[in-house]
């Protein structure tokens, strides 16, 4: 091979590519990386060199560098080389302002080949349009794109600086075992099999919950880890079932305090994401969040808020919304401005996207107040003129906006009109995409009524405590107790949550009971904590950011895959490795486990 015959000595890499700049002329540097492109112009071979930091020309010229000349014949995508010789100027007209080093190039007086490439099964540059389960199968060339690899530097910035802050707030970095319990946050367990203790499980985390509770216990102040966290849960664009958590917890402390330091580390990572924001960050009650916006992690970058008309509807004479409006439902409307000349099929097609099942409505109706001073509608015909006017007002109608209406139980006329208003402010240009909305959702209620198990359940998780004025609450009416817990959101997702735990036996008990747990099931899941609750626990809370979401939105990603370096696919399953994969029939032996073949 006529290649690797020109290797002449073992060379060093002096530079990145992207770090040479007009004031590194005339140094002989040497560079490494990846051939990214090479064309032939008129014999002269022009080669981009790639490394994490970007790209370098780097050319050979048989009239000038004849040996190296022959080795970039021989060169393709790819290929792994390391290059030596002098920084020179870009010839006039040749520079390309797109590159940080696009003033420079390099006649290189060295070569070594040190790997060559089979054809890729994409090309790099066009890998956005390639099938996402072929990027994931070859990760590590998705990954050497220069788009993710600038994303996996903010990523490890925006870590560094979160640790970095949290060290100078006097938090220790400490681990826990990812061989464990279950820990209850609402989803599936992973389970693994013990091979010494024949037909019992290991847990895998779902948070690091219950351990940064004992840390507290155990006497450290203040408890930090970047926490990987497992949940078998469905997976949409914002989960995934391995992700990672800034897991926090502080002891002798309260709400305001975990709040000015989560507020501290915010200001820190969306810094290193190179956002600027300032702090203290806006509050509201979760009431007010499910009244106005239908969610608990409104999207505050755009207004278009609910505007309620139970009241007026429950004594119309519109049967429909009249009937909901007095048994116990809501009637409430959007206020919108540029759909007046909608078509009757447009107006449809959102009727039919708000009957849909992901939004559940079971109707939509509309009232188009037209800038002509008509009205267009399928039910204004129902209403005396000054229940119009008084829609008007309280909607705050100006002329050319439509009044979009659900009716229904309240917890659907949240979810239906609460995804209408996102959908409406994504298709109408609404949301400033410049604003930064960060929100902390306060006053959770303590439980939420499980429709299916027929009983109370935590909303947050069992070991959240009730606001201490609420207590007397869980003996009477434990429904209407708020809780002691605080959500963070960025414009409508959910980075964050934490808690005031419980750090006291008895009413941890009680909560226990509340939600279904009796005391045998109690001790046996949660003997160790009950435990340490009785013998000297300090009050504590604390937060878990989800660092992978807040990532994703720091770098504009749309999916959480896209952040972390090998995810699994909406399957759970992972590309790359072909896991999960099967056990050898030894290994099930060892572990005590038949698989009942599925069906
Ligand atoms: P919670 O369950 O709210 O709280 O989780 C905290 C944050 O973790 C992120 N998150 C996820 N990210 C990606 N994929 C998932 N499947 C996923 N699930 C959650 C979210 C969420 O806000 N132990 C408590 C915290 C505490 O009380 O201190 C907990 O885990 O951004
Ligand atoms: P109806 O009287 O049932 O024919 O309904 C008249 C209009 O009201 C139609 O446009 C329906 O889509 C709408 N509508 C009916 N029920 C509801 C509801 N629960 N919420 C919103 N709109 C509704």
């Amino acid at each position: 091979m006529p290649i690797e015959k020109t290797r002449t000595q073992h060379l060093k890499r002096s530079h990145f590519c992207s770090d040479l700049k007009e004031s590194d002329i005339g140094k002989i540097i040497t560079v490494a990386g990846w051939v990214d492109t090479t064309r032939d112009l008129g014999g002269i071979i022009f080669i981009e060199l790639r490394d994490h930091t970007g790209r370098f020309q780097i050319v050979a010229d048989p009239a000038k560098n004849k040996d190296v000349h022959k080795v970039f014949e021989h060169l393709r995508n790819e290929f792994v080389v390391i290059v030596k010789g002098p920084v020179t100027r870009r010839p006039e007209g040749t520079q390309n302002p797109n590159l940080p080093a696009g003033t420079v190039e390099m006649y290189p007086a060295e070569i070594e080949l040190l790997n060559r490439s089979k054809p890729l099964p994409f090309t790099l540059d066009q890998a956005e349009d390639v099938d996402e389960n072929v990027r994931l199968k070859y990760r590590f060339l998705d990954l050497r794109r220069e788009k993710m690899q600038k994303t996996f530097l903010i990523r490890h910035k925006i870590t560094q600086a979160i640790r970095s802050k949290l060290n100078d707030l006097g938090f220790f970095e400490l681990e826990t075992p990812i061989l464990t319990k279950a820990t209850p946050e609402g989803a599936r367990d992973y389970l693994v099999p013990s091979r010494v203790q024949p037909g019992k499980f290991f847990a895998l985390p779902q948070s690091p919950q219950l351990f940064k509770q004992l840390f507290m216990m155990s006497g450290f102040p203040r408890y930090y880890q970047i926490a990987r966290c497992f949940r078998d849960e469905d997976l949409r664009a914002d989960r995934q079932p391995e992700f990672t958590q800034v897991d926090i917890e502080m002891s002798f402390t309260d709400m305001e305090d975990v709040i000015y330091a989560i507020e501290e580390v915010l200001v820190c990572a969306f810094e290193a994401g190179g956002i600027k924001i300032s702090k203290p960050f806006q509050r509201m009650d979760y009431d007010k969040a499910m009244a106005l916006y239908g969610s608990d992690k409104p999207d505050l970058r755009f207004g278009l808020e609910f505007v309620d008309l139970t009241d007026l509807m429950a004594k119309s004479e519109f049967k429909s919304f009249a009937d909901i409006a007095k048994n116990n439902g809501e009637v409430k409307c959007l206020c919108v401005s540029g759909i007046s000349e909608y078509s009757r099929k447009e107006m449809d097609d959102l009727k039919a996207l708000t009957m849909s099942k992901d939004f559940g409505a079971k109707g939509l109706a509309w009232i188009t107040f037209k800038s002509d001073g008509s009205v267009s509608s399928p039910i204004v015909k129902f209403f005396k003129e000054d229940e119009i006017n008084e829609m008007k007002k309280r909607a705050g109608v100006k002329a050319g906006d439509t009044l979009l209406f659900i009716a229904d139980k309240p917890h659907i006329v949240a979810q239906a009109l609460g995804k209408l208003r996102l959908h409406i402010g994504e298709k109408l240009n609404l949301i400033d995409k410049d604003k930064h909305a960060l929100i902390w959702l306060v006053n959770f209620p303590l439980f939420e009524y499980d429709l299916i198990e027929k009983r109370l359940s935590s909303a947050h998780h069992p070991f959240t405590s009730p606001k201490p004025e609420d207590i007397h609450l869980l003996d009477s009416n434990p429904e209407k107790a708020k809780a002691a817990a605080y959500d963070i959101i960025y414009n409508g997702t959910e980075i964050g949550g934490g808690s005031i735990r419980i750090h006291n036996m008895e009413l941890q008990s009680k909560v226990f009971k509340i939600i279904g747990i009796d005391e045998n099931t109690a001790q046996e899941k949660f003997g160790f904590l009950l435990d340490a609750l009785s013998m000297g626990a300090p009050p504590h809370g604390g937060l878990a950011l989800g660092l992978d979401r807040l990532v994703m939105l720091l770098t504009g990603n749309k999916s959480i895959r896209d952040v972390i370096a090998f995810p699994k696919t909406q399957t759970a399953a992972c590309p790359l490795t072909d896991a999960p994969g099967k056990a050898s029939d030894k290994q099930l032996k060892e572990l005590h486990i038949r698989v009942a073949e599925p069906k």
